[in-house]
């Protein structure tokens, strides 16, 4: 392969952003200028999500106001409930959230409008709306009744009131607001390009989102954390992590939850989640994970200088928390819809058709011979 073609875009600059910045150097990432771990540490997620869609974070009032969006928007229309109704349960939950997210495209009255005050509006009531279908999804497949959302909860209270009927300690509420926050942006990730590429056409919000979420479900890119709680259920328990991992590596398997495209020395985000993991264990008095986690995490180190990307600790904390495997990367997707929905207008506002080129090496040129002489 000739060495202009860079496959997988590898190191190509392909636009500029306002919304967000990876520093691998640094091993830093912040949101319009905000250090990722500050946000963490000094905001609830809904913050987050304003200053993400907003360009910069909310005072008292601003985050009231779209708080009161935010909950207003938190219904399902009937015809979004029967379709979750008629889904199979066997469903994968990211199959659901992009039907979903397309489902809305077809009811939404501004689906045609791509105007940044449209698309914003259009933003947020992807935002509410996607947590509750997933939380009814997680009620129905298991033949249980749909919980209604509570206005008074925050997102993440909400998310957990509609899936479980209650709503776990603050500890609790608070990881998983963290991980909301870790995974609202990260700049030109495959499933933001996904979403970018299908703006740039002139497209719209929904399908944009609908095809990012069709991204994010593969295993090298959201999936991952729930691959890494399938791979710590097969270790099953510390003392068999050690062999498990070397055997894995001498097979020169992919080990999920490790590596990353930019980060090639840690994920900036890896410190803060490994430490609400940390807590999340001990609440529940399961350290299992922990020590699997530590012996994977050495291995890969030493033996390949492979480090833990971001959906390594997710996995297991979510697993804590008490959501199925298959509910991981959805869980990802409502909180990604805050950096998707800011890139698809960053898209809009200074497009350019994504449209590169590719390098021809099939046949030569052919004569077409008419159907009975073929
Ligand atoms: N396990 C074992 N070997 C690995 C891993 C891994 N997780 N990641 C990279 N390598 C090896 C890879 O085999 C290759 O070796 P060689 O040069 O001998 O062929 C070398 O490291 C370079 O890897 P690469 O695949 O060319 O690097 P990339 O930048 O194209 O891929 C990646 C990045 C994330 C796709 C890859 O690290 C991977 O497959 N990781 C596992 C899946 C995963 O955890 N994905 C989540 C990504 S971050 C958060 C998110 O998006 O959700």
């Amino acid at each position: 392969m000739s060495d202009d073609i860079k496959k997988g875009l590898l190191g190509i600059v392909v636009d500029e952003t306002e919304i967000s910045k990876v520093m691998p150097e640094i091993n830093s990432l912040t949101y319009r200028g905000y250090a990722a771990q500050d946000l963490c540490a000094r905001c609830k997620f809904e913050e987050v999500a304003y200053l993400i869609l907003n360009k910069e974070l909310p005072n008292k009032k601003q985050l009231k106001q779209f708080e009161k969006e935010e909950t207003k928007e938190r219904v399902l229309s009937k015809t979004l409930i029967n379709v979750l109704k008629q889904m199979p349960k066997k469903s994968h939950p990211m199959d659901v959230a992009r039907t979903v997210v397309s489902v809305m495209g077809l009811e939404d009255k501004e689906t045609k409008d791509n105007s940044s005050e449209a698309n914003l509006r259009k933003a947020m009531r992807i935002f509410a709306k996607t947590p509750v279908a997933l939380a009814a999804f997680y009620r129905l497949r298991k033949g249980k009744k749909i919980i209604p959302s509570k206005k008074k909860l925050t997102f993440a209270e909400n998310f957990f009131h509609m899936c479980f009927g209650k709503v776990p300690n603050k500890e609790i509420v608070k990881a998983f607001d963290v991980s909301l926050i870790l995974y609202a942006e990260h700049s030109f990730n495959v499933s933001t390009f996904t979403a970018r590429t299908i703006t740039s056409s002139l497209s719209d919000i929904h399908g944009a989102i609908t095809g990012a979420i069709a991204s994010l479900k593969g295993p090298l890119h959201g999936g991952a954390n729930e691959e890494v709680m399938h791979m710590m259920k097969k270790i099953k328990k510390p003392e068999n992590a050690l062999k498990w991992i070397n055997k894995a590596l001498d097979n020169k398997d992919v080990i999920m939850g490790f590596g990353h495209r930019v980060y090639k020395s840690g994920d900036s985000r890896v410190p803060t989640m490994r430490e609400y993991f940390g807590k999340v264990s001990k609440i529940k008095k399961d350290k299992v994970f922990e020590k699997i986690y530590e012996i994977v995490e050495k291995v890969m180190i030493k033996r390949k200088n492979i480090h833990p990307n971001v959906d390594y600790p997710t996995g297991p904390t979510y697993h804590l928390m008490g959501f199925d495997t298959d509910f991981f990367t959805p869980i990802f997707v409502i909180s990604r819809i805050t950096g998707w929905s800011a890139h698809i207008m960053e898209q809009h506002a200074a497009n350019k058709l994504i449209r590169p080129l590719a390098s021809y090496k099939g046949s030569k040129h052919r004569k077409v011979m008419q159907l009975n002489h073929r």
